[in-house]
């Protein structure tokens, strides 16, 4: 061979090296993607805006209704009261938005998402922390599932629609049947399923049907990543909804650890840290026993 064409052979030989070794890089990847539980693709905008018109960009918080850099947004968040419940202006911390019946998704909030396995999605700041929670769980022959995650404006809208028909197929009036839904689905536009932090949690049906397991599992253990249990029982006055050990919603590990130690729900842990001093009005009755 000439040393013309030993050059060119090499040279092929290295550009094969290398297409192979990119391959093998490639795969490893997707490699996770393998796993029951895990991202598809990266950097999906999705638009949570509860107005019909915002444009997603791609950026977290680029309209400009909403914050957009830390020096323009308060360190801690303004509290008010609606009646008896917590009203907790959005200081930009996003893993700490109160969003319930009271409080209502910014508009104009955006999200980068990814894709799980089963075409859900989720907030991607909150992928690792849930991937390290379904392998711990695994790990301990708990096999969870993400049967909802994010869902837009129209997606909680058909979601509230859904229940309401099916209360009225049962044999309710309208109005018990929209109170009844309620109960379970929040209104559209104060869903945390909007935000992407929510996910509702059931047994893997491929592996066991054991809901129980799951939920068990979750209550002692989904704090460590950062997740709390947002409707507990007992607790339904202030967080408008009924218990649900399926719903889980992402806090950060802080909170969360707070939270769980303490046996709060998310709005009486946000009121005990941003406005302590808070007192509730006495109701008629306690004024009377006091007074006698
Ligand atoms: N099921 C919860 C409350 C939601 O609809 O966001
Ligand atoms: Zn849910």
């Amino acid at each position: 061979m000439s040393k013309k064409k030993r050059s060119k052979a090499r040279l092929i030989i290295a550009f094969v090296v290398m297409l192979v070794s990119c391959l093998a890089v490639y795969a490893g990847v997707k490699g996770v993607g393998a796993d029951l539980f895990a991202a598809k693709n990266d950097n999906v905008t999705a638009d949570v805006s509860v107005s019909e018109d915002t444009v997603s960009e791609g950026e977290m918080f680029v309209t400009e209704d909403t914050v957009s850099d830390s020096e323009s947004v308060p360190e801690r968040p303004t509290v008010t009261y609606d009646g008896e419940h917590i009203v907790v202006s959005y200081n930009g911390e996003w893993e700490h938005m109160l969003v319930n019946r009271w409080n209502s998704i910014p508009e104009g909030y955006e999200i980068d998402t990814v894709t799980l396995d089963n075409g859900k999605q989720v907030d991607s700041r909150i992928y690792e922390d849930l991937r390290n929670m379904f392998d711990d769980a695994r790990a301990k022959d708990v096999y969870p599932y993400v049967t909802e995650a994010f869902r837009s404006t129209e997606d909680q809208q058909g979601m509230m629609k859904l229940y309401i028909e099916r209360y009225i197929e049962e044999g309710y009036d309208e109005e018990t049947a929209q109170e009844m839904a309620e109960a379970y689905v929040a209104l559209p536009g104060t869903s945390e399923h909007q935000l992407g932090l929510a996910l509702d949690i059931n047994a893997d049906t491929n592996i066991s049907v054991d809901n129980e397991a799951v939920y068990g599992w979750l209550a002692e253990n989904a704090y460590r990543y950062g997740f709390i249990l947002r409707y507990p029982e007992g607790k339904e006055d202030i967080t408008g909804i009924s218990y649900e050990p399926w719903h889980y919603r992402y806090v950060g590990k802080e909170f969360a650890e707070e939270i769980h130690r303490d046996g709060l729900c998310l709005e009486e842990y946000l009121q005990k840290k941003y406005d302590p001093d808070h007192k509730t009005e006495p109701s008629d009755s306690e004024e009377q026993e006091n007074d006698s």
